[in-house]
């Protein structure tokens, strides 16, 4: 095969290599437009899992590569004069050049033709079978050739500057400085001895009351040894083209074009703070490497590596841009003390978890969940939680779910067993499902509602069974589905309207949920101060049947959600347009509904933060909304998001909503609940811990678990919770065998902790 590679960086020169390596019968042609030895920059870092890949794939480079590089395991945060370090971690430094100079030199070696100072010109596509464009972020061949790859470029707000210095540093060392200007952070580690890499980052705002816009490399310099003169101990700043840069992300809707394929940052770019650039990178070049081995054609190939890469490349780059985002909006975390903080910035991307932290650094976790306790080492779930008058006795919730077997709204057997059983399976707090304040506010036939005096019987013995057979506390959530109403039952066709009997609607606006269903009536003055009524009169009946708490339903596209979403109140009335306007329905409720609810119960509300749409509510919006109901007496924020319109495009995966209930707690100062495809107690502690949420609700984990709250006391041998008299027998045994189950699984984990390849200390010596 004959192979043209546009751009000699790790990517280029890797995949170049493999390839010569595997065959060398193949013609392959590296084009570089710089000089061999000429690079921006300094240093690049790796992981322990990313050297391993390298031994695999060549033995002779990851040689001479772990021969050159630096490697620390400690992460320090500097951060209101304290520094936290936690170890563990497995990092090497390499300066980029060196990176180079290897990959280089393997490649001459192997017989690929290295062409330095030849800048090809986008287009002038080199007569060859296979097409490499690694011309790196700013790739001229992927703009040239746009229309085919479809690119979509998001440069992200904050300004960096990549510099040097020969401060010696004993860890990956993240600073952080409060100065007159505002925030800085720096990201430094050595690379070699005498040689660490600084970066600086900060917001515009701060970067342009610095003085920066308008300043040379040497005025930056200046401003940043004066700021940072404590932590630089006297040694200078070096530069390197060190101009200030906005980060940007790279996406591509496509990879590959006919005989062409784009690697590395040309294709996808993943923020520093993960320091994976050089690592995906070099990772494309393996696949592509490997996607070329068994196929027949080069288009067979090119389709293979992009079926086979992408979801690994989308990960990455999600878990960098939450990264980078927790970066951005430092200043939300500037209240947390120094332990929470580190332990914040630890786990941002969400790919080092509670437990993940145990096995690396025991010693932190010990520590972090001490200051969490406030004494005892204990798993943040089970730390009481007070709100008002209430006191729980851990932070699990069941999470609101509609079960859709309720007569006339009146709860049967079915709600006691469900939820007493849940009640009993340790849950702090166990929530009804979303319970409607009058037969046309239901979304279905079968929900539960509070608009009949039987009701509240009917509800009082579910509640008392709650409050004498378990330790949990039970919140009614009050709704009304507004447009989503009259529908079948979850199971019978969700959100499709009723066969017959229908009910007529209403909602903020005239619009009907989707092309099938019925279009509401846009809501009078009369509606609202009926329904608000409404709302009040369950209250009344909520406190008849004794529940702890009250939640109100402003979340999914339901009515009072309607009022607070754009893309669902079109109304020109002062009920809708900006923001403050969409609250004043929901806040009417809510302060008719707190003002007949006793004092020392608590309300909270349950908002969709994003609509999953660009003219939908975004975190921004959220968290004005969540300010507007702290203010009025709000006491916690149920943050859960999207279901405002079916053509929502929401972003799946762990924990994918707990960035907004961080967002909101650590913006407004107000406590919140996260929910959310979080499934397990070691998402559940680091939440917490982080101090993303003070609660943490689960919705499906608690239908295969009722006892889910039970048997993670048991598996981590937590003593405080309260297992009913006739389940004592089954307790002693799963404290023995789920505590011998964790134990195996975090031995399992270390051993497939990947070997350190080379633990040599920046100094030279042994660590
Ligand atoms: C501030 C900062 C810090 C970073 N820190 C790290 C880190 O710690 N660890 C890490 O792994 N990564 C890091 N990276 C990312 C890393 O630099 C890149 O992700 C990585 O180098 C990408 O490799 P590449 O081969 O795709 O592109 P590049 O390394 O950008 O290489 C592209 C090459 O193509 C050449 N070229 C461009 N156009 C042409 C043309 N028309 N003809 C011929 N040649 C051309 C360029 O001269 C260049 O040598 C960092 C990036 C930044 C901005
Ligand atoms: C069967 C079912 C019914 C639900 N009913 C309600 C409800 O009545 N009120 C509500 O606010 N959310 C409801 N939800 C949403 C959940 O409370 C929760 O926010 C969502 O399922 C995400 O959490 P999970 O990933 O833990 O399941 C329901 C979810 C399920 C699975």
């Amino acid at each position: 095969m004959h192979i043209a590679v546009i751009g000699g960086g790790p990517a280029g020169l890797y995949f170049a290599l493999l390839m010569q390596q595997s065959d060398a019968q193949h013609r392959i042609t590296v084009y570089e437009r710089n000089r061999p030895d000429d690079t921006f920059g300094f240093g690049v870092v790796f992981s322990d899992e990313t050297l391993n890949a390298y031994r695999q794939h060549d033995e002779a480079s990851f040689e001479q590569i772990t021969a050159a590089f630096a490697y620390w395991d400690a992460i320090e945060v500097r951060y209101r004069g304290e520094t936290v370090r936690s170890v563990g971690h497995g990092f090497a430094g390499l300066a980029r050049t060196v990176l180079l100079g290897i990959l280089q030199r393997r490649c001459a070696e192997l017989g690929v033709e290295l062409h330095f100072q030849s800048e090809l010109a986008p287009g002038a596509a080199p007569d060859a079978d296979l097409v490499v464009i690694a011309d790196g972020a700013n790739s001229a061949w992927r703009e040239h050739f746009r229309a085919a790859f479809a690119p979509r470029i998001d440069f992200r707000p904050n300004r960096f500057a990549w510099m040097g210095s020969t401060t010696p540093l004993p860890a990956f060392t993240f600073i952080f400085r409060d100065t007159p200007d505002g925030i800085w952070n720096v990201h430094a580690y050595q690379y070699a001895q005498g040689k660490a890499t600084w970066i600086f980052e900060s917001t515009d705002e701060t970067w342009r009351r610095a003085g920066l816009e308008q300043a040379d490399e040497q005025a930056s310099v200046a401003y940043l040894e004066r700021a940072f003169a404590d932590d630089l101990e006297g040694h200078r700043l070096v530069t390197n083209r060190s101009v200030w840069r906005q980060f940007p992300i790279v996406r591509c809707a496509r990879w590959v074009n006919g005989n062409m394929v784009l690697l590395g940052d040309a294709a996808h770019t993943a923020h520093f703070s993960i320091g994976s650039g050089t690592k995906l990178a070099m990772e494309d070049a393996i696949a592509l490497y490997r996607s070329c081995r068994g196929a027949s054609t080069v288009p067979e190939t090119l389709a293979r590596y992009e079926a086979t890469r992408r979801d690994e490349v989308e990960r990455t780059q999600h878990a960098a841009e939450t990264s980078l985002v927790w970066f951005e909006t430092v200043r939300r975390y500037w209240h947390m003390p120094p332990v929470q903080f580190a332990y914040s910035l630890l786990s941002r991307s969400k790919q080092i978890t509670h437990e993940n932290l145990r096995l690396r650094d025991p010693d932190f976790v010990d520590r972090a969940e001490r200051w969490f306790a406030g004494g005892n080492t204990a798993a943040p779930m089970f730390k009481p939680f007070c709100l008002r008058g209430l006191a729980l006795n851990n932070r699990v919730v069941v999470s609101p779910m509609a079960q859709y077997r309720a007569t006339d709204g009146a709860p049967d057997d079915w709600h006691l067993v469900h939820l007493g059983a849940r009640a009993v399976g340790g849950a702090g707090l166990v929530y009804t499902e979303m319970t409607c304040v009058a037969p046309d506010a239901r979304i279905t036939p079968g929900c539960t509602g509070m608009y009949r005096r039987a009701h509240v019987a009917a509800w009082r013995r579910i509640v008392d069974f709650v409050h004498a057979r378990s330790a949990a506390k039970i919140c009614l959530q009050l709704g009304h589905a507004g447009r989503k109403g009259s529908t079948r039952l979850g199971w019978e066709g969700m959100d499709q309207p009723l066969e017959a009997g229908n009910w007529p609607l209403v909602s903020a606006s005239a619009l009907a949920y989707q092309p099938g269903n019925q279009v509401p009536r846009a809501m009078t003055r009369r509606d609202m101060a009926r329904v608000a009524a409404q709302f009040v009169r369950a209250t009344e009946m909520a406190i008849d049947a004794g529940f702890d708490m009250l939640e109100l339903h402003m979340a999914h596209g339901y009515l009072l959600a309607s009022f607070l979403s754009p893309l669902t109140n079109r109304r020109r009335d002062n009920y809708g347009g900006p923001v403050e306007n969409r609250l004043r329905y929901p806040l009417e409720v809510f302060d008719a509904v707190r003002a007949a609810w006793p004092m020392d119960k608590p309300l909270a509300v349950r908002i969709s933060a994003v609509d999953w749409l660009p003219d939908g509510n975004q975190v921004e919006d959220a968290i004005a909304i969540a300010r507007a109901f702290r203010e009025h007496g709000c006491d916690l924020i149920d943050v859960s998001a999207g279901q405002t319109v079916p053509e929502q495009k929401p972003v799946y995966g762990r924990m994918f909503q707990t960035p907004f209930s961080d967002a909101i707690r650590n913006e407004v100062g107000i406590a919140t609940m996260a929910v959310g495809n979080i499934t397990s107690a070691d998402q559940v502690n680091t939440i917490l811990l982080a101090g993303r949420a003070d609660l943490v609700a689960l919705a499906r984990p608690h239908l295969s678990d009722p006892h889910f709250t039970l048997n993670s006391a048991a598996e981590y041998g937590e003593q405080s919770a309260e297992w009913p008299a006739p389940y004592l027998p089954g307790r002693d045994q799963a404290f023995t065998v789920r505590g011998r189950a964790r134990e195996e699984l975090s031995q399992l984990r270390r051993a497939a902790r990947p070997p350190s390849p080379n633990r040599r200390a920046p100094h030279g010596d042994d660590d």
